[in-house]
């Protein structure tokens, strides 16, 4: 097939739910490490990694070999069998969360994880009211669409649950600055709720993304999440951390953005990057959890498939021989030092922020933003684009991503904001 006969099909038999990115739908052909081929041979250096996902690089070789040599063994069996590498994968992943955390459950995506999660905690609780951040995504269950807080994401249908959604603390714009030395006031109808939840015995269920990728990587400082870990304890949240960008290193410094943060999170859900694009989720539970939860049944077919589990346990592997969680660290802060040494003073930019391997060009106008990303894709770079307005620029490369292809995307980036 030609590209027009593929778009064709694409804009006339594919379910309209998803717009192309681009002016021209991009059709990929090939990809290989941190570059991607389209259909008529050009490459691009892609720094957007599949939606912050294949992180070790596109055909990575040790991950790719290591599903071919479990594909010949055996594929699917379903959750109902039992398979060594599956225990071996979730005490490693275990081991990685630390604390208390000792029981996980396998999905197929972050979707399925934070459903999951808002499930059991609603089980666990006897609580109905969800918070989350109204810049936040969550997924593209019924659950998870409206616990996202970014209503485009909203079906036109009415919500399946109470949910309350909270100011997102983009702290540099707010107007209160209070939050260093006090409660923060974004908080205060939060804690109202918390605790007129708390005078009925129950407890208020929170779920937050550490850094807001979609919503345009609005990174929170660290005064913030120290202020919400302290009303944490007061109103008895039941916490949960969705890693299914923040995970496996992206955030930086720590193998998960919770880690980072000083958070101490009931549920962990993960995705995106655990097995370097191959479907797979995680949700991870403390013993008290699944034990109020341990007579509920839940199973799904394809969870855990041991394809997904063998590229899992091969990058963990490999994030932890290459010491990708310090390395994102530092050369995700040398990358935002210079593209704001080059950039932030740009007359349509209003600020570019980030954390590890995460960084956020937000333009004043949207217009501006889907220009940006038009152009950089003619020049031979992959972005994303992020934001309530849609007018971020979504930097999120794999985290394999060297000095030098962030010096070629800063290139690109002078010719794209000339
Ligand atoms: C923070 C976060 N949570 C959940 C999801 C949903 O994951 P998936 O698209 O794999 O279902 C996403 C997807 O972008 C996400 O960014």
């Amino acid at each position: 097939m030609n590209s027009n006969e593929i778009n064709d099909i694409f804009d006339s038999n594919l379910a309209p739910f998803v717009r192309p990115y681009y002016d021209i739908p991009l059709i990929v052909s090939k990809a290989d490490g941190v570059y991607i081929y389209d259909i008529e041979g050009k490459r691009y250096l892609d720094a957007y990694s599949g939606v912050a996902t294949v992180s070790l690089g596109h055909c990575n070789k040790r991950v790719n070999d290591a599903v071919k040599a479990q594909m010949d063994n055996f594929g699917h069996i379903s959750y109902i069998y039992r398979f060594e590498p599956a225990a071996a994968y979730a005490a490693i992943l275990l081991s990685k969360c630390g604390g208390d955390y000792s029981r996980v459950f396998f999905t197929n995506s972050g979707s399925e994880s934070v459903d999951l999660a808002l499930m059991t905690a609603r089980a666990a609780t006897d609580s109905e009211a969800i918070f989350t951040f109204s810049e936040g995504y969550h997924g593209g269950t019924f659950l998870t669409k409206f616990s996202t807080g970014l209503n485009t994401w909203h079906a036109p249908v009415e919500a399946p649950a109470e949910i309350y959604y909270i100011t997102t603390p983009e702290c540099v714009t707010c107007s209160h600055k209070q939050c260093e030395t006090s409660r923060c006031i974004c908080l205060n109808k939060a804690c109202e709720k918390f605790e007129a939840l708390n005078k009925k015995g129950k407890r208020p269920i929170l779920l937050v993304e550490p850094v807001l990728g979609v919503g345009g990587i609005i990174t929170p400082p660290l005064h913030y999440f120290k202020m919400l870990a302290e009303i944490i304890d007061e109103y008895n949240v039941f916490l949960i951390c969705d890693e299914v960008q923040t995970g496996f290193g992206r955030a930086g410094g720590s193998f998960f953005g919770f880690q980072k943060y000083g958070l101490d999170p009931d549920i962990v859900c993960m995705g995106k990057a655990i097995a370097n694009g191959y479907p797979l989720g995680a949700v991870v539970f403390k013993e008290d959890t699944s034990d109020r939860v341990k007579d509920m049944l839940h199973f799904n077919t394809f969870g855990g498939n041991p394809l997904s589990i063998a590229a899992a346990l091969e990058v963990i592997k490999l994030i932890d021989e290459l010491d990708i969680v310090n390395t994102v660290e530092e050369n995700g802060r040398i990358f935002l030092r210079d593209m704001r040494l080059f950039f932030e003073d740009r007359p349509k930019i209003n600020r570019i922020r980030g954390v590890g391997y995460s960084l956020g060009l937000e333009f004043e106008a949207p217009e501006d933003a889907a220009e940006a990303l038009n152009s950089a894709r003619r020049e031979g770079l992959l972005v994303g684009i992020g934001g309530r307005k849609k007018n971020v620029i979504r930097i999120q490369p794999p985290l394999i991503f060297s000095s030098d292809n962030f010096h070629e995307t800063i290139e690109i980036f002078k010719t794209v904001l000339k």
